[in-house]
């Protein structure tokens, strides 16, 4: 594959994507089924030419990061919720990742907050710039509106079949980062929070890629194995995308063969806003794909 059709199928997932995204802002409204938004968004992406990247996050409130509803979920959105809609398109593992914070109650500043550290990092990018630089600018614009970046998630680098690639880009100045290149395709990914800054697994757990497809004993297993290998390759998938048992899934996870994601909360029950935004680094500033 040469570089120039990494790009165009970049861009065309980014396309799809930013489209599905502004569809769904309005259907987010109280009352509505969870489930229901991760089903139309994941289905308009595949509808439209792409497949989802990974399952649909619409992480509320306090979660940050990595909550996608159950099969039969009946959870709906509730009157105040800090919603954060963070979805992914790939074309042949090509891969747009972008997400948004919609405000069903009094957190406007919250998202502000984040969404300008977006726009002031993506500002900053070009051949040749620092990571080190775009964690200050993040870090700076959110504590400019008196709240704080979660310290312990990032953004990153896109490759194919990898929605978490190298480098990591911190939300917080850290005192060395890696030079970007022309060419890369990051996303800029930060979150903020009235909270402490920290999140952590609250236990809860419906997404899981496969990281260590190896010989296993159960004929079940080998063909739960091949299956996603198959669908998926390295891309998160949802339990809900496949009709396999808790058992045998936990199994996989014990015997290293699945990873998990579970739930990301902040640990002070601090609200939680998220923007992001997928660029392809250019000689003098950045390509934005999904805006
Ligand atoms: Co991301």
């Amino acid at each position: 594959m040469n570089l120039d059709e990494a790009i165009e199928k970049t861009l065309k997932a980014g396309e799809i994507l930013k489209k599905v995204i502004k569809e769904v802002e309005e259907k987010v409204v109280v009352g509505k089924k969870i489930l229901d938004i991760a089903e139309f968004i994941e289905n308009r992406i595949t509808e439209l030419g792409a497949k989802p990247a990974f399952p649909c996050n619409i992480s509320i409130n306090s979660d940050a990061a990595h909550f996608t509803p159950r099969r039969g979920d009946e959870r709906v959105f509730k009157m105040g919720d800090l919603v954060k809609i963070d979805a992914g398109a790939h074309i042949d593992g090509h891969i747009a990742d972008m997400a948004i914070s919609i405000d069903l109650g009094e957190n406007e500043k919250l998202i502000k907050a984040c969404k300008d550290a977006v726009f002031n990092a993506i500002d900053s990018i070009k051949d040749g710039v620092n990571t080190a630089k775009i964690s200050k600018i993040i870090e700076e614009t959110i504590k400019k509106y008196g709240f704080k970046p979660v310290v312990n998630l990032s953004g990153h680098g896109l490759m194919p079949y990898l929605a978490h690639a190298p480098p990591n880009i911190y939300n917080y100045a850290t005192q060395r980062g890696v030079e970007l290149k022309e060419g890369m395709i990051i996303a800029i990914e930060p979150f903020a929070t009235n909270g402490v800054g920290r999140v952590a697994e609250r236990g809860e757990c419906e997404i899981y890629s496969l990281v260590n497809p190896k010989p296993v004993r159960l004929k079940a297993m080998r063909e739960i194995i091949s299956e996603i290998s198959e669908k998926f390759r390295t891309l998160p998938f949802a339990k809900r995308w496949i009709n396999k048992s808790e058992l045998l899934i936990s199994k996989l996870v014990r015997e290293g063969v699945f990873r998990e994601y579970p739930v990301l909360s902040e640990v002070s029950k601090g609200f939680v806003s998220q923007w992001e935004h997928t660029v392809i680094v250019e000689k003098d500033s950045a390509r934005v794909v999904t805006f």
